[in-house]
């Protein structure tokens, strides 16, 4: 038994991937509306028009979190449907209000704390089109600190908020490779508008901006009264030396997390960007004035963690091209001696490697000063688990090995290394739309059916977590 006693332990999930139900109650569009219907950018050529139908089955939701034990769940809001512009001057739905709102209560009628994420990457499309959505240094951080306001005014029950959910992908695959909305990039074959060497920059610093600016108001005008933590959740792979030999490559191994997290991360906790950063990109990551710096740096009461995999790294030698984001490395998944990260998924970038994990925790948790932690997501997708029949999708242990190993060793780092978590948010709930890549890449613990109704079907790995958790979690 090593987790404390109140440790928090539920599900995840977003809005654009499990709402549908996009032009309800006044919702206005957002990014991923518009970029859905470009030819090309969705794997299976799907959207989030219906996805889980979730909207319309909270419910549903709410029972099924209850019938696997659950004691949080982490959601995100859709901005769109609270505010359908988007912007500070813009009317306000009071419908999509209503809608979380009752949504927060039934949670906690049920027993279950909810976590809110902010942003998770559905920007109001009228923002984008006003003025350049992320983009902008100036109107976007304000729009976003008046949302966020609106939704602390409206919210109160809720104790625990993420401003921005992985701002890493929302700079990179929104801005340099284009992957995902609105799918800016300089690849002229790809999208008309783009320059991938300087908007991630651009738009990361604007995030940070954005959240410090939201933090403040909560802080100053929320917290007080009504209580409550806040922080930022940020995504990084685990790293490990292609040749441990070369001292080179031990040095990428903490560049590629400084390029993933610390971007992110340590202006929150020391005020700068990472001096391998700085080295690499120059002028072009944006200087903070110090206005945005007092707004950033000490903005995190807790650090929001979503972690999936590792890779081995390769450092590379010479100029890294103007577009590299990684560092000046290679990510691979076999070292020099030939030993493989981690079994296959159904996703690309993602290998299952527990150990990666605890060694993760553990960087974080020395170089930012021992953080009061969150795993906000941590899942996996299977090899070819979209095409097995039913019953076989229904038994997989593949993924209930993967939480077993996983919050094994997040367990370890909390009794043997000292790390302060709080609690862990399997990454998700249910099968949903992932992004790029559709329908067809499930993540979730409950089969859904979208042939036939968004019926729900909870796979083994949904009843493996409380025993999972009752085995690790201190009774006194
Ligand atoms: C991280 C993202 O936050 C989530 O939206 C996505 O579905 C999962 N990773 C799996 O790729």
């Amino acid at each position: 038994m090593s987790l404390p006693k109140d440790f928090l332990w539920g599900f995840a999930t977003a809005s654009y991937q499990i709402e549908g139900a996009v032009d309800a109650d006044g919702r206005g569009p957002s990014i991923w509306d518009t970029f859905c219907k470009i030819p090309g950018k969705i794997a299976d050529k799907s959207s989030g028009v219906t996805a889980c139908d979730s909207y319309k089955r909270t419910k549903e939701d709410i029972d099924l979190l209850k019938s696997v034990g659950a004691k949080c769940y982490r959601f995100s809001l859709s901005w769109s449907r609270i505010i359908p512009i988007g912007g500070r001057n813009d009317p306000i739905n009071q419908k999509g209000i209503d809608h979380y709102v009752k949504f927060v209560d039934d949670l906690l009628e049920a027993d279950i704390t909810p976590l809110i994420t902010l942003y998770h990457w559905d920007l109001p499309e009228g923002l984008d089109k006003r003025y350049g959505g992320l983009l902008n240094r100036t109107e976007f951080p304000l729009d976003f600190e008046h949302y966020a306001r609106v939704v602390f005014k409206a919210i109160p029950k809720c104790k625990h908020w993420i401003t921005f959910n992985e701002p890493w992908c929302s700079s990179i695959l929104g801005y340099n490779s284009g992957y995902f909305a609105p799918g800016h990039t300089s690849d002229r074959s790809k999208s008309a508008v783009g320059d991938s060497a300087r908007e991630p920059w651009i738009v990361g610093h604007n995030l940070l901006v954005a959240h410090g600016r939201a933090v403040k108001a909560f802080r100053d005008d929320f917290k007080p009264t009504q209580g409550g933590e806040i922080g930022i959740t940020l995504n990084g792979d685990a790293t490990y030396p292609w040749d441990p030999e070369d001292p080179a490559d031990v040095e990428a191994c903490d560049r590629k997390i400084e390029f993933a997290i610390s971007w992110f991360a340590d202006p929150i906790y020391f005020g700068k960007y990472p001096d391998s950063m700085l080295k690499q990109l120059g002028n072009r990551l944006p200087t903070f004035t110090d206005e945005e710096r007092a707004l950033v740096q000490g903005s995190n009461d807790f650090y929001g963690m979503n972690h999936y995999t590792a890779n081995y790294i390769k450092h590379k030698t010479g100029t890294p091209p103007e577009d590299d984001f990684l560092g000046n490395l290679e990510t691979l998944f076999y070292s020099k001696a030939g030993e493989c990260i981690g079994p296959e998924t159904q996703s690309f970038w993602l290998r299952p490697n527990a150990q990666g994990f605890r060694n993760l925790l553990n960087w974080l948790s020395n170089r930012y000063g021992r953080p009061k932690i969150y795993v906000t997501e941590n899942g996996t997708s299977l090899k070819g688990e979209n095409d097995m029949p039913l019953e076989q999708i229904l038994e997989d242990d593949f993924r209930v090995q993967y939480f077993h190993d996983y919050a094994h060793a997040m367990a370890k780092a909390v009794s043997e290394d000292g790390v302060d978590l709080r609690g862990y948010m399997a990454w998700s709930l249910m099968d949903n739309f992932e992004w790029a890549e559709g329908y067809e890449t499930r993540f979730g613990v409950t089969y859904v059916d979208y042939a036939n109704d968004q019926k729900r079907y909870p796979k083994k790995s949904a009843r493996s977590l409380k025993p999972l958790f009752d085995s690790l979690i201190k009774k006194d």
